[in-house]
């Protein structure tokens, strides 16, 4: 008996836990690899129309608190991804494909091409805290007409990826949801920034960058719980510091229906089966035979 299956409205999976964008996940052998360590979806690096360098280095540092990236988004575009990603999904691999873009019709372009070759939907980047598309997804007005857009343009499930640097997330994620979106994924990295105090200069090339880790754990799980708790009524992924499967049950019991890994997977690939196999054992010890049984009970405590 599989305790461990999941669906995200249409799309159903075998387990809840997802590779997060970004983290891996650029090369069809890659994506093909993280589904036989037992993902139950993979998540591609964000994707933009054309290829992207990034930033110059240095665009990673780790700090006390977690890990600080600004990468810039650099992937090789659409045309080589959508190359990479039709082979995986060939195979059966359930991949998401992750979408930006520097105007909405590069959105619609970009989750076109991902539809094209096979993914079970695209999650929408409106929330990197170090690019413009960040500020997308800081604006309801913004957030709207980019995810409306995008949902006219394609018949496959439309995820969109929620920034935690905004005042109010539920607003957002109302707007997301007026527009069409079909699931929510909660959260993108932290805004922040480190000094080098040896010299005064802010040691990534770009300034800030986004915090991820066991640091933002706490954070995601509120952004989870609070739009849970809202008029918001689509599926949730919560992401964000998930490192073991009592993380992973947190964002469960916030109301997530599923959820992603990112930085915890930096230390292995196990992690994937630890989480899974702690998950299972938690069902068998209380006699629980499906997730839904858990997603959301800590709102029924209160
Ligand atoms: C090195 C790195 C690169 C990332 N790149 C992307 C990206 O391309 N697109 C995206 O939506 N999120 C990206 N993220 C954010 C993660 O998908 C995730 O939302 C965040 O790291 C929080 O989860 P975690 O604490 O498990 O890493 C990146 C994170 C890291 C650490």
């Amino acid at each position: 008996m599989n305790f461990l299956e999941t669906a995200l409205g249409s799309i159903k999976l075998d387990n809840p836990l997802i590779i997060a964008s970004g983290v891996l996940g650029t090369t069809a052998e890659g994506i093909k690899l993280l589904y036989e360590k037992g993902a139950g979806a993979v998540v591609t690096k964000t994707t933009t129309l054309s290829s992207k360098p990034g930033y110059a280095n240095p665009t990673v540092v780790s700090t006390p608190s977690g890990l600080l990236n600004s990468m810039g988004l650099p992937n090789p575009g659409i045309e080589e991804m959508s190359r990479e990603v039709a082979s995986a999904c060939c195979e059966g691999v359930p991949v998401i494909g992750s979408v930006a873009g520097s105007s909405i019709s590069e959105f619609i372009e970009v989750a076109k091409r991902f539809e094209d070759v096979g993914v079970i939907g695209v999650e929408l980047n409106i929330s990197c805290p170090h690019e413009r598309v960040g500020l997308i997804g800081q604006d309801c007005r913004l957030t709207y007409q980019v995810v409306k857009s995008v949902k006219d343009s394609v018949k496959i499930p439309v995820i969109v990826k929620l920034t935690p640097n905004v005042t109010n997330i539920v607003e957002i994620a109302l707007e997301a949801v007026k527009a069409g979106a079909d699931a929510l994924t909660a959260i993108n990295t932290v805004k922040g920034m480190v000094i080098d105090v040896n010299t005064g200069y802010p040691i990534l090339s770009n300034k800030f960058g986004g915090l991820s880790g066991p640091a933002i754990k706490p954070i995601a799980v509120r952004c989870v719980y609070e739009i849970y708790a809202s008029e918001v009524k689509v599926p949730i992924i919560g992401v964000g510091g998930i490192s073991n499967w009592r993380d992973a049950l947190e964002f469960l019991m916030a109301g997530a229906c599923a959820v992603q890994i990112g930085t915890s997977l930096m230390k292995g690939y196990q992690v994937i089966e630890k989480i899974k196999k702690g998950l299972t054992g938690y069902m068998k010890k209380n006699k629980l035979k499906k997730l839904n049984q858990i997603i959301g009970i800590s709102h029924k405590r209160c």
